[in-house]
């Protein structure tokens, strides 16, 4: 099935995934200004009446943006609304979103029905993401769009399943978007995901390590010092497991390699704090494995320029 006619102005088949604190406008905005859809969580605007100007920043800045460079517009934005139910915010961001009529809305963490059709509304598209078949199909079935698939080695909250084993499942039944996520830093690996039977690929943590975003200096550096060995997978944060960087955890004074459990039961995924996670996010930071291909600190137009060139040339490999 083609894409929605959205998706027609991307220039790399690839979604800037939305990062917890990291994303903000400047970032969103050079995303969709190098051609990749930009996005980021309702939740990082604080308080919430930041999602209004936010918003409005991006909307005024694609547009003079188009204005400027009508034969390569910009790439749609999403903002990603995390619909748990400890997100007490999601009535007012939802209607922040309706009001700039968003293109493209990101859900996490639960499918609702009623997100899906007030998105559809105003003509926005909903992706839903997913760590499993069985979430894939609920996600569908209360009405999403398209889906994300967010494989093994993904920043933050990641599954531990093969992305071969998840577009091989849900291409089984559904034909529609699919994006898919985990360790993707390459151009080479953007054109894996749509060799698998993928539409889009979904990188996060490729975009920690750019001028426009917002982490500090030593985040940065530390994913463009480190590798796949440097990620350890724990629910000790949050109390849902995810990818972190090892080093972040050894700054804060514990071992990595030997963190206890946590309670999945005490998590706020509103704002990301669980039983132990007075830090996390902001001091434990949040990494997937794919940055072995991360060398350097780049603005976020020059990282998309190599993920083109990259995949320009493993097009060509293939031929
Ligand atoms: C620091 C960090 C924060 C994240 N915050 C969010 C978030 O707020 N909402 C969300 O849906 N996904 C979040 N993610 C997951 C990413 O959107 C995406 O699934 C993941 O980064 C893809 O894997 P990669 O980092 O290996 O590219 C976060 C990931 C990281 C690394």
């Amino acid at each position: 099935m083609a894409l929605p006619p959205v998706f027609d102005k991307l220039r790399l088949p690839v979604i800037g995934s939305p990062l917890f604190i990291i994303s903000n406008p400047q970032l969103v905005i050079a995303q969709c200004t190098s051609g990749v859809v930009g996005s980021m969580p309702a939740l990082n605007a604080r308080p919430a009446s930041q999602l209004d100007e936010w918003l409005a920043e991006i909307t005024e800045a694609l547009a003079a943006w188009d204005k400027a460079h009508p034969d390569q517009p910009a790439a749609p934005f999403a903002i990603n609304q995390i619909v748990h139910k400890s997100n007490d915010r999601l009535e007012h961001d939802m209607q922040m979103c309706a009001k700039y009529r968003v293109p493209v809305v990101i859900t996490s963490l639960g499918a609702r029905e009623d997100v899906n059709q007030a998105v559809h509304s105003w003509g926005g598209v909903v992706l839903h993401d997913i760590i499993n078949n069985r979430f894939a199909h609920k996600a569908i079935e209360k009405g999403a769009d398209g889906l994300i698939a967010v494989a093994a080695g993904a920043g933050g909250h990641a599954s531990v399943k093969s992305p071969f084993a998840m577009v091989q499942e849900i291409r089984q039944w559904f034909d529609g978007p699919l994006a898919l996520s985990g360790a993707i830093a390459s151009g080479g690996a953007v054109l894996a995901t749509q060799a698998m039977g993928a539409d889009l690929a979904y990188i996060g943590s490729a975009f920690i390590a750019t001028h426009e975003a917002r982490a500090v200096e030593g985040y940065k550096q530390m994913i463009v010092d480190c590798d796949s060995d440097d990620i350890v997978y724990s629910n000790f944060y949050t109390g849902v497991h995810g990818n972190y960087l090892k080093g972040s955890i050894r700054n804060s004074g514990m071992d990595p390699d030997k963190l206890p459990e946590s309670d999945p039961t005490k998590m706020n995924f509103a704002t990301g704090e669980g039983s132990n996670s007075a830090k996390a996010w902001k001091d434990i930071w949040g990494c997937g494995q794919g940055i072995g291909a991360i060398t350097a600190v780049t603005g976020t137009a020059d990282l998309v320029e190599r993920l083109r060139r990259e995949y320009a040339a493993a097009r060509v490999r293939l031929r």
